[in-house]
């Protein structure tokens, strides 16, 4: 599909169509996490097939605060009918002593598959439609990572889960998803929100994921979203690295995590530039972090380019 004339109006009818002929008089459930991609793709699902569509947002217990409760009201205001689904203890057994990033991202696909099967069986849904774009095919075929929610296009059958997948945007990159967004009149949260990966802060803690250090790299996210807001980058994270290191706090010796802050800036996340931040940003997101998160000795700031690097650590 042509980058640069890409007319949402012709996209949305074609796309409808085709949910339609796909799904025919059954029902569908929509797995949406409140990124732009998934929000889009339920919508179209939504116009489509009206009342036979059930959006679901599971909470993996790897979200940012508060952000299971706002993204099920933001949803609702859009006019979709849907379910929070509690599933963090799941999620934790799941990735419980992985420490390899494929391995985790493979636990959690898995598991995020299993409790959209239940939902799907629940509702007596034969489909699921989500919000895969292209670079998730390409980069997850191109055994660049795992992406959470590509199965069929790795030789995966989605009906061992108990459904067949729809995938409206697979053709797309996120410039024209966000055109999509803007058509559909939805609100700026949406439409030029930061991309989040699927498995969220499970694969912002490098290494195991526990409680403890998905705790403290949520509460470090938090700092870096709040001071970096406005600056319009692509993406603005904190990431908790493996082992500690040595500081000073209050004139004691301490022994804490380390963090790395990133921020890129892109078109369509398969290059990416890391950002010149002022310095003075830098230290104040350094200082907050270190005095807000007492569980951090240490701050650092990535400054890889993708390539070599990826955005994301894992
Ligand atoms: P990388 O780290 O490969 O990330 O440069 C490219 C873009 O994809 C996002 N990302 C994901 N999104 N499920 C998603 O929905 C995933 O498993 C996943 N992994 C990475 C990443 O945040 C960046 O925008």
């Amino acid at each position: 599909m042509g980058r640069v004339e890409f007319d949402p109006k012709a996209f949305l009818e074609k796309a409808v169509e085709e949910v339609r002929s796909r799904v025919g008089g059954e029902r569908a459930i929509a797995a949406c996490s409140g990124g732009v991609d998934s929000t889009v793709s339920a919508l179209i699902a939504r116009i489509a097939l009206g009342d036979r569509l059930k959006a679901v947002y599971i909470d993996d217990g790897f979200r940012r605060l508060g952000e299971p409760e706002a993204t099920v009201q933001l949803l609702k205001s859009l006019g979709l009918d849907v379910e929070l689904i509690d599933a963090k203890q799941e999620f934790y057994n799941a990735v419980r002593g992985l420490r390899d990033a494929e391995e985790k991202r493979k636990a959690f696909r898995h598991t995020f598959y299993t409790v959209l099967g239940r939902a799907a069986k629940s509702w007596g849904a034969r489909f699921l439609v989500q919000g895969t774009i292209a670079p998730d095919i390409i980069e997850t075929v191109g055994g660049v990572k795992t992406q959470h929610n590509v199965l069929v296009q790795l030789g995966l059958d989605p009906r061992a889960y108990g459904f067949e997948v729809v995938e409206p945007l697979r053709e797309l990159y996120k410039p024209q998803v966000r055109q999509l967004a803007r058509y559909l009149g939805l609100p700026k949260e949406i439409s030029e929100k930061m991309p989040f990966p699927g498995p969220g802060l499970l694969i912002r803690v490098v290494g195991e994921a526990t409680p403890e250090k998905v705790d403290i790299v949520r509460r470090a996210t938090r700092i870096v979203e709040e001071e970096t807001r406005g600056l319009g980058a692509f993406q603005a994270f904190a990431v908790l690295l493996e082992g500690r290191a040595t500081g000073v706090k209050g004139g004691k010796r301490v022994y804490g995590y380390i963090v790395a802050v990133r921020v890129v800036e892109s078109e369509d996340a398969v290059t990416a530039r890391a950002s010149e931040l002022p310095y003075p940003l830098l230290k104040r997101i350094a200082n907050r972090i270190i005095n807000e998160v007492p569980e951090v000795a240490r701050v650092l700031y990535d400054v890889t380019d993708k390539p070599p690097a990826t955005i994301e650590f894992e």
